[in-house]
């Protein structure tokens, strides 16, 4: 499973890529707007930062298929070929991925809820789909269940794209999807920290340098 940052803050995204494999992030314009900067001069920076090899998944925002064309090749054309467009899993979304990509652009459908909209977006070739597990919980639903429905419906029926579970609110959700093995999650800050934060881990590591030091009366193996 790879491990993308769900997050457009550049100080967050620079200390988690300093501690943890990261794969790449993603954006959305809600995320977007919490910058409260031009959308483009964020993504540029983000770009700059986690170089021209890195995925980027960045929403087309227009409505309408040819809005949503429109809105890719801008996306594209700024932040490079790596940058994957997220299109909305609704019926103008499933007409514009089909003309990006014959063009070449990587897709990612977003907004998944249901498995079908993931089926719909794979069969229309793109790359990714991304369901909401949390939100769907909040719906009443089970949403690691609808994750693992889409992975079985992509092996079963021989489609190459993948998950890219998004929308998560605890660590709980995001390893069992770990288990299960899908593509990609992109995941806050907040709760790729909580990954590490148990009392008990930092507790360990702790006892260690204490019990060196008594051995050693330094706390590196360096300076003994
Ligand atoms: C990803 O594609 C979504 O935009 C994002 O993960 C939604 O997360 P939220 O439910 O925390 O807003």
């Amino acid at each position: 499973m790879k491990l993308l940052i769900d997050d457009a803050n550049l100080d967050a995204i620079r200390q988690l890529y300093q501690f943890y494999p990261i794969d790449g992030v993603t954006t959305n314009p809600t995320i977007l707007s919490k910058a409260g900067r031009p959308p483009f001069d964020v993504l540029r920076e983000i770009r700059a930062f986690i170089g021209p090899d890195a995925d980027l998944h960045v929403q087309a925002v227009a409505s309408g298929a040819q809005g949503m064309v429109e809105d890719a090749h801008r996306i594209t054309e700024q932040l490079g070929e790596n940058t994957l467009v997220k299109i909305p899993c609704v019926p103008e979304g499933f007409q514009a991925m089909k003309i990006l990509v014959k063009e070449g652009v990587r897709v990612t459908g977003t907004a998944v809820y249901t498995p079908m909209q993931a089926y719909l977006a794979a069969r229309c070739g793109a790359e990714y789909a991304a369901p909401y597990i949390n939100r769907i919980d909040n719906m009443g639903f089970d949403g690691i269940a609808v994750a693992k429905e889409i992975q079985d419906i992509f092996t079963n029926n021989g489609l190459s794209t993948q998950i890219l579970a998004a929308s998560f609110k605890n660590s709980q959700q995001v390893l069992e999807l770990c288990r299960c093995g899908v593509g990609a999650s992109t995941v806050s800050p907040d709760v790729i920290r909580s990954f590490v934060n148990s009392p008990a881990i930092a507790a360990a590591v702790d006892a260690f340098a204490a019990d060196f030091e008594r051995l050693t009366g330094v706390r590196s193996m360096k300076e003994c």
